[in-house]
């Protein structure tokens, strides 16, 4: 089979893909340059999509409408954007070896590209409880979300369980999205998950209860505690009901499991350094490795602001990320140099009529603010963290533009605290005097 040669590959068609892809075409990349390899079967697209406006029953999000940038006000990339910038877009293409001393790529189907220049941004992957050996877990409509064939099977399910019964595995960012999504078409929605809160990996107890209560006035049963440790099916293989460890069964015609990600590293692994499950890299998303660098969920890199090496999972990130790489690609071709990566964390989620946006790190003591009954109108509330008298973090639900602006810049800035009853007492006034 014929070898294709490019001066930068990026393997991997994703978020970050996406937003490297127009950085590159910023940068002056010539006609022929550039090839993104992806196993989807489209051009990039704003993931973030697929949990939220692409499962909804009205204003449905459907391609080409969410392909990037415009999840951050950009205009889109449509394939013909790439066609006519040159870059190539080699689709349905699975990378199933990396060689980077030889700086060779194999896909699945035998092709071999080379490369002069490597950004590696293959994402995560699901966690799956057949994993686990989860008895029965490998029924059918028994799903999980990361791309887009994911989404258009639940899509389908869906149609064909209308008015059914879905029971979510975990209470994470895609337990919390997608059981609202599925409620919203009418299906009967029973959430379970291992911990005592919802989203522990962000949310304080405090936090959490709001939208437990929210949610369980929307109709949607939560079991906290417990996990499921077996699946029933009937005679087409189709899953018919959840058993938990604590003994019960709950019936269900649709599973969804959102039990977490793992970086997708193992091309490259073994030859470049790995630090907290990721690819390591610099302040400029250089590897280990010369001339390969890595972007997005992979990459564990230096967080200036806190000091030390971070992963991030979310969308944000993937964007600046792959900006940065790219930046620092062409600076480094011209003998320039550019900024190091300063990155302040932020993550949001939206599901209902809820949006929230968060800040910064959620370490040390916490301030809960603001109104946070679940059945007021306004439900306005956060939360501040603070560590050695200063605030790391805030968290805010149904925030303005404005406000999220103001907290955005007091995470950033960090100011000093000295009396938390009053901070809880300022509220949200705090951030906006900042
Ligand atoms: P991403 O996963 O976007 O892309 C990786 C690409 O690489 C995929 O196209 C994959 O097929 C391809 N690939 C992998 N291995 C390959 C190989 N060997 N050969 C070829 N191609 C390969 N974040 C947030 O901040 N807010 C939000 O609301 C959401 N919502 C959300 C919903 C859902 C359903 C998911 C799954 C995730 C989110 N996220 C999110 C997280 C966010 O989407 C995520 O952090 C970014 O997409 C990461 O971008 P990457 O480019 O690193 O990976
Ligand atoms: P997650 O880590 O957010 O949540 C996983 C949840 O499953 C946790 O509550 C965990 O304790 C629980 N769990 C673990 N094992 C379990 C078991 N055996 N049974 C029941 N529950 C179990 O991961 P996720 O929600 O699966 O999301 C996957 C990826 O997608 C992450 O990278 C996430 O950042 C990303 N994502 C982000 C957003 C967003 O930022 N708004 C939205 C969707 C997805």
């Amino acid at each position: 089979m014929a070898e294709k040669s490019f001066k930068y590959v990026i393997v991997g068609g994703g978020v970050s893909a996406g937003y490297a892809a127009r950085e590159f075409a910023k940068q002056g990349v010539k006609s022929g340059e550039l090839a993104i390899i992806s196993k989807e079967a489209v051009a990039p697209y704003e993931r973030p999509a697929l949990s939220k406006a692409y499962l909804f029953p009205e204003g449905t999000a459907r391609l080409p409408g969410f392909h990037v940038c415009v999840g951050s006000g950009g205009e889109r990339l449509l394939p013909e954007w790439y066609t006519e910038k040159g870059i190539s877009l080699i689709l349905n293409t699975e990378i199933v070896k990396a060689d980077l001393a030889s700086k060779t790529l194999i896909s699945a189907a035998g092709e071999t590209f080379k490369y002069q220049i490597l950004i590696v941004a293959t994402g995560s992957t699901v966690i799956r409880l057949t994993d686990f050996g989860v008895e029965g877990a490998d029924a059918k409509n028994i799903f999980y979300l990361r791309e887009i064939d994911d989404a258009n099977k639940l899509v389908e399910a869906i149609k064909a369980k209308k008015n059914g019964k879905a029971l979510i595995v975990g209470g994470g960012y895609i337990g919390l999205e997608l059981s609202a999504a599925l409620r919203m078409n009418n299906i009967d929605v029973c959430m379970v998950y291992p911990e005592p809160w919802c989203m522990p990996r962000l949310f304080t107890a405090g936090i959490a209860s709001f939208y437990e209560s929210y949610y369980a006035n929307k109709g949607i049963d939560i079991i906290k505690g417990t996990v499921a440790v077996g699946f029933g099916k009937n005679e087409n293989g189709e899953v018919v009901d959840v058993k938990l460890k604590d003994g019960r069964v709950i019936e269900a015609d649709i599973v969804v499991v959102g039990v977490g990600g793992r970086p997708l590293t193992t091309l490259v692994k073994s030859q470049v350094e790995e630090e907290k499950g990721g690819i390591k890299t610099d302040a400029f998303f250089k590897t280990s490795s010369p001339d390969v660098y890595a972007v997005g969920d992979v990459a564990t890199f230096p967080l200036k602001l806190f000091n030390e090496l971070r992963r991030v999972e979310h969308v944000d990130h993937a964007r600046k990320s792959a900006e940065q790489a790219v930046k620092a690609i062409f600076a480094s071709e011209q003998g320039t140099s550019i900024e190091e990566y300063d990155y302040l964390p932020y993550f949001y989620s939206r599901a209902f009529d809820l949006s929230w946006q968060f800040y910064g790190d959620n370490v040390g003591e916490t301030v809960l603010f603001g109104d946070n009954n679940p059945t007021s109108a306004t439900h306005k509330f956060g939360t501040y963290w603070i560590k050695d008298g200063k605030v790391v973090g805030v968290f805010l639900e149904s925030g303005t533009p404005e406000e999220n602006k103001a907290i955005a810049k007091l995470a950033r800035v960090q100011p000093l605290v000295d009396n938390l009853d009053r901070l809880a007492a300022e509220g949200l006034a705090f951030a906006a005097n900042i």
